[in-house]
């Protein structure tokens, strides 16, 4: 059993996690996941893991609730348990001293991007942050991000908080305004990482995304995670899940992504329907 020390609501459909995990927290790296599995019965699901203290041996999740799973971890309590899991999974982000980084996180996605900032600025770069999110609730770790950053930029879809634009709008109109970037890297939803590879491409920066196709093992065996990068089948758990932003294939990624939405949905409606006691009926 690996122990709930912390649960924390950063907004109201987002919850971080801090677990105990010493041997998985002792190597972890920036850009790697872990595969959970909450209780014997549960789906497993991959995470990123967002932060690590070698030293506590703990691991910080943050957990955006969409699904079945995730709403059913959302009931989790300090000091309850995880089932399994497994990691740290997946290649570590490549960090070395690129010169001035974009860091580019849109809504959960920001929690994959804040430790890879801190890497970047660690190792020497300059690191400019956009981040953004649909509105203001949805917003996460603009604090954490300021602290690893030179500079920030938010923005919001809707305009309720920071600037009205998406992330990859604001990229541009730095770029725009005279800002040379030696690399990028942006994670967030599909649409958010298709729009970024196009920015990307258009202002010839060198750039990476992290992609998030359905997982099961996370280890290469079972196939669920195939997408198309460059023209090749690649594992997003073993080859990745980090890939040229300008390689990608992403209308494969989103309609893999969809394969299993009635399922999905039935799923969560089935847990939805059994906690508010309506099996028993
Ligand atoms: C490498 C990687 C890292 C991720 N990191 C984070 C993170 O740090 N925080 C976070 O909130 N989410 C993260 N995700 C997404 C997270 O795994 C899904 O939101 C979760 O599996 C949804 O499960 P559910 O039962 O709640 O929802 P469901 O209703 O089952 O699914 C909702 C949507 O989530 C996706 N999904 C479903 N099952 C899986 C699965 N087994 N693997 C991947 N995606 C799935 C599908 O697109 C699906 O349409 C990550 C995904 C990947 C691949
Ligand atoms: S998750 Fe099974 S091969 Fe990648």
């Amino acid at each position: 059993m690996f122990k709930v020390r912390k649960k924390e609501a950063l907004t109201p459909q987002t919850k971080l996690y801090l677990i105990e995990a010493p041997m998985i927290a002792s190597k972890v790296l920036p850009g790697q996941f872990v595969v959970l599995r909450i209780h014997e019965e549960g789906e497993r699901i991959p995470l990123t893991v967002a932060d690590f203290d070698r030293k506590e041996g703990t691991l910080t999740l943050i957990v955006q609730e969409i699904g079945k799973t995730t709403k059913e971890m959302g009931t989790l309590k300090e000091g309850d348990g995880i089932l399994d899991l497994v990691g740290p999974l997946g290649k570590a982000t490549h960090i070395e001293e690129f010169g001035t980084v974009a860091c580019v996180g849109g809504g959960i996605g920001i929690a994959p991007v804040y430790p890879i900032a801190r890497a970047m600025r660690e190792a020497g770069n300059k690191v400019i942050s956009i981040i953004g999110a649909r509105g203001k609730d949805l917003l996460i770790l603009e604090k954490e991000m300021a602290e690893v950053s030179d500079e920030i930029y938010v923005t919001t879809d809707d305009g309720s908080y920071g600037k009205k634009a998406f992330v990859t709008q604001e990229l541009e109109r730095l770029v725009e305004e005279g800002y040379k970037f030696d690399f990028a890297i942006g994670i967030g939803p599909v649409p958010m990482m298709r729009a970024f590879a196009m920015s990307t491409m258009k202002c010839d920066i060198p750039a990476k995304v992290s992609l998030n196709p359905i997982m099961i093992d996370g280890t290469g065996m079972c196939g669920v995670c195939r997408v198309s990068v460059a023209g090749k089948t690649r594992f997003a758990c073993v080859d990745g899940p980090e890939f040229d932003a300008s390689e990608v294939d992403f209308d494969l990624l989103c309609a893999r992504q969809a394969t299993y939405i009635d399922e999905e949905k039935e799923s969560l409606d089935r847990y939805e329907h059994h906690k508010c006691g309506g099996c028993s009926e």
